[in-house]
C-alpha cells in the first residue's frame, strides 16, 4: 500500500440503488463529503478534515476495487459480493438493499417441476450463484449472461428462464413471470480489504461499532 494513501480510509461506493441509502447511513457516523453524490462526474471526492475518500463506482465493481486495495472499505449487496468471488472481508450486513435471488420463468408456459428445466438456458447477471444453485439440484443448465433486464430472455426465446434479483416483484408481474424457486436472501454488507483491515484497524474498527451503534439503536426504535 503507498504511503499516501495510509492517512485516508478509501471508501467504494456502488452508483444506482445502493448509493443514496450507503451515503445516507454513512452521514450519520460523520462520514460526508462536499459533493458526494452519484450523479456527480466526480470520481474522487475527499473530506480532507476527516481524512476520507469517496469513490463512487459502477456496482459491480465495488468487490474488485476493495480486493486490490484500491479502496479500503467499500458497501455492496451481498448478491453481487458472492458473484464476484472476490477475496475481501465482509464486516457488517448493513440491513438496507433487502431483496432474494430467485429463478424465474414465463407464467403461460409453466412446467411441472424444477427438473424439467434441466439442459435449457437461463440468462442472468449471476452466473456463479446461478451454476452453484443448480449444481445443488443436480442440474446441467446452460448459462447466458446478460448485464441488465434480465427479464426478457424468456420473453424474447432468448432462454427458457432467468435467475436474477426481487425486491417488490414488480418487474416479474409486469412481464408475465413466475417465481419457481428461491435461491438466497441478500441486503447490503460493509467489505473491507484484508491488508487494510490489518493496516488500519483502529479507523475500520471505528467505523463498524459507530455502524453497529447507529443500526442497533434504529432497529430497537422500530
Ligand atoms: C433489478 C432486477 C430486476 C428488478 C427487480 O434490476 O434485475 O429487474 O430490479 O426489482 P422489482 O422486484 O422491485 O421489480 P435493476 O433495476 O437493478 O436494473 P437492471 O435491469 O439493469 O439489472
Amino acid at each position: 500500500m503507498q504511503d499516501s494513501n495510509m492517512e485516508y480510509l478509501t471508501i467504494a461506493l456502488p452508483k444506482g440503488k445502493l448509493f443514496s441509502l450507503s451515503a445516507d447511513l454513512l452521514a450519520k457516523i460523520g462520514y460526508t463529503a462536499d459533493g458526494l453524490s452519484d450523479k456527480s462526474r466526480k470520481l474522487v471526492i475527499t473530506n480532507e478534515e476527516k481524512k476520507i475518500k469517496f469513490i463512487v463506482s459502477k456496482t459491480a465493481d465495488v468487490p474488485t476495487y476493495v480486493e486490490y486495495g484500491a479502496a479500503d472499505i467499500g458497501i455492496i449487496g451481498k448478491d453481487v459480493l458472492l458473484e464476484s468471488e472476490k477475496d475481501v472481508y465482509e464486516l457488517l450486513d448493513l440491513g438496507f438493499g433487502k431483496c432474494h435471488l430467485m429463478m424465474a420463468v414465463p407464467r403461460d408456459e409453466k412446467r411441472p417441476t424444477l427438473m424439467d428445466y434441466a439442459h435449457t438456458r437461463v440468462a442472468t447477471k449471476f452466473p456463479h450463484i446461478a451454476e452453484r444453485f443448480f449444481n445443488e439440484h443436480g442440474m446441467q443448465m446452460e448459462y447466458i449472461k446478460l448485464n441488465g433486464s434480465i427479464e426478457l430472455g424468456p420473453i424474447v426465446g432468448l432462454s427458457e428462464s432467468i435467475v436474477d434479483i426481487v425486491e417488490t416483484g414488480t418487474t416479474l408481474k409486469e412481464n408475465n413471470l413466475e417465481e419457481i424457486a428461491w435461491i438466497m436472501g441478500a441486503s447490503a454488507r460493509l467489505i473491507a480489504n484484508r491488508v487494510s483491515f490489518k493496516m488500519k484497524f483502529d479507523r475500520i474498527h471505528t467505523m463498524v461499532r459507530d455502524l453497529r451503534s447507529i443500526l442497533e439503536s434504529e432497529a430497537a426504535a422500530k
